[in-house]
């Protein structure tokens, strides 16, 4: 495609043509259920969701240490590669994990798997499954007798309080959290237990096997990178290409604490002042010269919204935007920069100017409408299985008030986001007492193949820190650091980053020790709402393959939504 090369232009009107050409796919299988899929040994594919998506579900023990033949089923979804498995450029599958504990791989597939397979090439299979306990893979993880009780639980305001939001609300969530576990241990009908991440590293084992495969090839994020670390340290010679991204410091997660996930937190939210002043009123509509000015007026804002909380009403909800509310909001947009900061910006300006509506959409969670078929919830994604693992996974925590509140002081001595943190350890204090006998570490090993981490420099909840601790328990392995803001290396557009990890993937090549990616334009350079789309033309040349890696990676950027933990927050 000559055509599309060598011509002249800024960054910014490049990003507007890619914008025009989304590659959503379109649903065809109407009549697709997880219920019509048997769970087998081998991996049987069914299509599913939309055109190109097949989905299964794999028969693994649920009892790992048990010869009793009770299984689990684990349920897939993949984009098969576009060169044919029988030939020889087939490289197999890449298994994906997004996170949590909690999030769904199948999910995943549907949010950015096409991007996924853009960037690692048609050579592989992109498969995300819904890690044990979680969403679609049975028997799932659930607190609660009945879908109403599960929802009165989650939407009830404690779960998405800031600590800050009243002189009680600390202790609000401590005795919220205090009825979590209790709750989780009555209900449990005997998988509980089985809810690990030890546990979820042999069915990776288990898939890459049944794939006719002997090493794993694997991209996790975030929670997905202590997957990854752990399935690393309990199998070195498993490891055929492993990426883990958005690095959490894996000793700090599997002590139960999250204590060491906010080091760059506050660097985020300067760096959205930062942007705002340098876009400029028409692309930051929350404007103002300095970035103090700006910091004032958003001050204003929490001032006023706990004095007056302002009720919306939208055509599919209704809600009240408090103080909570915004910083949930603020602290939600974060993880994704490039989706969330002009919508941000402009809800910020709206709220200023009395509207609080965009806000409030920016929180809006769909209202509660009680579906009686219990077929139909067997498969729904529910939150309670990323509190089952982690908290299986973690150490024991206090129960006393006064250590709740001695974590929220040291969190608060290293970022002023504490306040929306607390629901990261809130769930465990009364998890029941299973023996811990899964693996928890330590995370050295000398892999078959050396793996590449991948930090950003400001990462809201995963500092760069930790990807630089992690690297040097594995052998040979290399940090890629990308010079931006955001959870995880798609939430900011890098061509360099994502070359890098391709090469890696494809060619076996690690990135030279040190390497920094830098992005290709800034949060608040997309497209503005009903914005002219001028003529395009390129500063460099731009060849057919580097074009689709391109428009993958600005859409990645704009559509990512992972993150952790999975839990209490949502
Ligand atoms: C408030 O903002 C929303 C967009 O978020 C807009 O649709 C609505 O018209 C605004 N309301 C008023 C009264 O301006
Ligand atoms: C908590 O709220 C008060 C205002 O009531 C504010 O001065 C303080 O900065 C807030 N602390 C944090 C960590 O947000
Ligand atoms: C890795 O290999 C080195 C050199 O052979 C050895 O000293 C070290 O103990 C090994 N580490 C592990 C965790 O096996």
């Amino acid at each position: 495609m000559p055509g599309l090369a060598a011509r002249r232009c800024s960054f910014l009107a490049l990003w507007l043509i890619l914008s025009t050409a989304p590659v959503h796919s379109t649903p065809d299988t109407a009549d697709f259920s997880w219920h019509k899929i048997v769970p087998s040994e081998e991996l049987i594919w069914h299509e599913c969701y939309s055109s190109g998506h097949q989905c299964a579900r794999l028969k693994v023990p649920l009892d790992y240490a048990s010869t009793d033949g009770v299984s689990a089923a684990i349920a897939l979804r993949r984009i098969r590669s576009v060169v044919p498995h029988d030939s020889d450029e087939y490289r197999g599958p890449i298994l994906a994990n997004p996170g949590g504990p909690g999030a769904s791989g199948v999910d995943f597939i549907g949010m950015a798997g096409e991007r996924i397979a853009a960037v690692v090439g048609p050579e592989f299979d992109v498969v995300g499954f819904d890690p044990r306990g979680i969403s679609r893979s049975t028997p799932r993880s659930s607190f609660f007798e009945t879908r109403a009780e599960q929802n009165a639980f989650w939407s009830s305001e404690v779960t998405s309080m800031s600590a800050n939001s009243s002189d009680d609300a600390l202790a609000r969530m401590w005795a919220q959290g205090m009825l979590l576990g209790r709750l989780a241990g009555e209900r449990d009908e005997g998988s509980l237990w089985f809810m690990n991440t030890d546990y979820t590293a042999r069915d990776m084992l288990r898939l890459v096997q049944a794939h006719g495969r002997d090493k794993i090839q694997y991209w996790g994020f975030s929670y997905g990178s202590v997957l990854g670390a752990t399935f690393a340290a309990m199998f070195p010679d498993k490891v055929g290409r492993l990426v883990i991204d958005a690095v959490m410091d894996a000793e700090d997660y599997y002590a139960g604490e999250f204590s060491n996930n906010l080091i760059d937190t506050d660097k985020v939210w300067s760096a959205f002042l930062n942007e705002c002043v340098a876009a400029g009123p028409t692309r930051c509509p929350i404007y103002a010269p300095t970035a103090a000015e700006i910091q004032t007026i958003v001050d204003g804002l929490y001032a006023s919204l706990r004095k007056r909380p302002i009720p919306v009403r939208t055509p599919t909800s209704y809600g009240i935007v408090d103080y909570s509310v915004m910083r949930n909001v603020i602290f939600m947009s974060f993880y994704r920069p490039y989706a969330s900061f002009p919508t941000l910006a402009q809800a910020l300006a709206d709220l200023k100017a009395g509207n609080a509506t965009g806000l409030y959409k920016m929180f809006e969670k769909l209202q509660f409408k009680c579906s009686c078929e219990a077929d139909e919830l067997l498969f729904e994604n529910v939150i309670d299985g990323g509190v089952a693992v982690q908290c299986n996974d973690g150490k024991r925590l206090s129960q006393e008030f006064d250590a709740f509140e001695m974590h929220y002081r040291n969190l608060l001595a290293r970022s002023s986001w504490a306040d929306m943190w607390m629901h990261a350890r809130q769930g465990c204090m009364t998890w029941p007492e299973f023996p811990k006998t899964n693996f928890r570490g330590p995370f050295v090993a000398n892999t078959s193949f050396p793996l590449l981490l991948v930090g950003n420099t400001v990462d809201p909840v995963t500092p760069l820190w930790a990807a630089n601790k992690m690297s040097k328990g594995f052998a040979g392995s290399v940090v890629l650091t990308q010079d931006s803001i955001g959870h995880g290396s798609p939430a900011a557009p890098s061509l360099c980053t994502q070359k890098h990890i391709r090469r890696y993937f494809r060619e076996g090549v690690l990135p030279k020790v040190g390497t920094v990616c830098s992005t290709d334009g800034g949060p608040f350079d997309g497209p503005l709402p009903g914005g002219d789309e001028e003529e395009v033309v390129f500063d460099v040349d731009f060849g057919a393959e580097e074009r689709v890696l391109l428009e993958a990676v600005r859409e990645l950027a704009r559509e990512w939504d992972v993150k952790v933990p999975f839990g209490l927050a949502e």
